[in-house]
């Protein structure tokens, strides 16, 4: 069984195909999340509750992880704005905090919807300050910063961090 997944997984391995910018791919990521988080507020089973906040963690891990190493560091590089790169970064270690104590419990936790609903609101700050007009991502698109280099590095060590998940 484990064999047949592998042999699926790996003849899906697609051919290069054009890839998005930095921030394109970034916000892809801000959308998929925020739809998992609706999806999760709207469901009633316990079951789909566990299933859609570990794909959130997983994802915002990943996510968080791939702005950290290659991201933000260029983006530090090419504005020297430290203000707003070091507020993402600390909002990045609250959101790890409650995406650890989400993984450690579950539905039956008495607490476990409100912890994902902050985590929700938490993220959704978040994602306002990277994309709202004058933001981390609107200042990136003014700098000269390398996008669309950018957006290949994020996606390949993005891959790899999912493949290893
Ligand atoms: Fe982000
Ligand atoms: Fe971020």
């Amino acid at each position: 069984m484990a064999k047949a997944k592998k042999k699926a997984a790996k003849k899906k391995a697609a051919k290069p195909r054009a890839s998005q910018d930095a921030i394109a791919l970034l916000k892809a990521d801000h959308r998929q999340v925020s739809e998992w988080f609706e999806q999760f507020e709207s469901t009633r089973s316990d079951d789909k509750k566990r299933k859609l906040a570990q794909q959130i963690c997983q994802a915002l891990k990943v996510h968080t992880e791939i702005e950290e190493e290659i991201f933000y560091p260029a983006f530090l590089q090419a504005t020297q704005d430290k203000d707003t790169h070091h507020e993402a970064e600390v909002e990045h270690d609250g959101a790890k905090k409650l995406i650890a104590e989400i993984e450690a419990s579950g539905p039956d936790d008495d607490f476990y919807d409100a912890k994902v609903k902050v985590l929700s609101e938490y993220i959704k700050h978040h994602v306002k300050e990277e994309e709202q007009r004058g933001g981390m991502f609107a200042e990136a698109r003014d700098s000269d910063m390398d996008l669309d280099a950018l957006g290949e590095q994020l996606a390949a060590r993005k891959s790899e961090l999912m493949a290893s998940a």
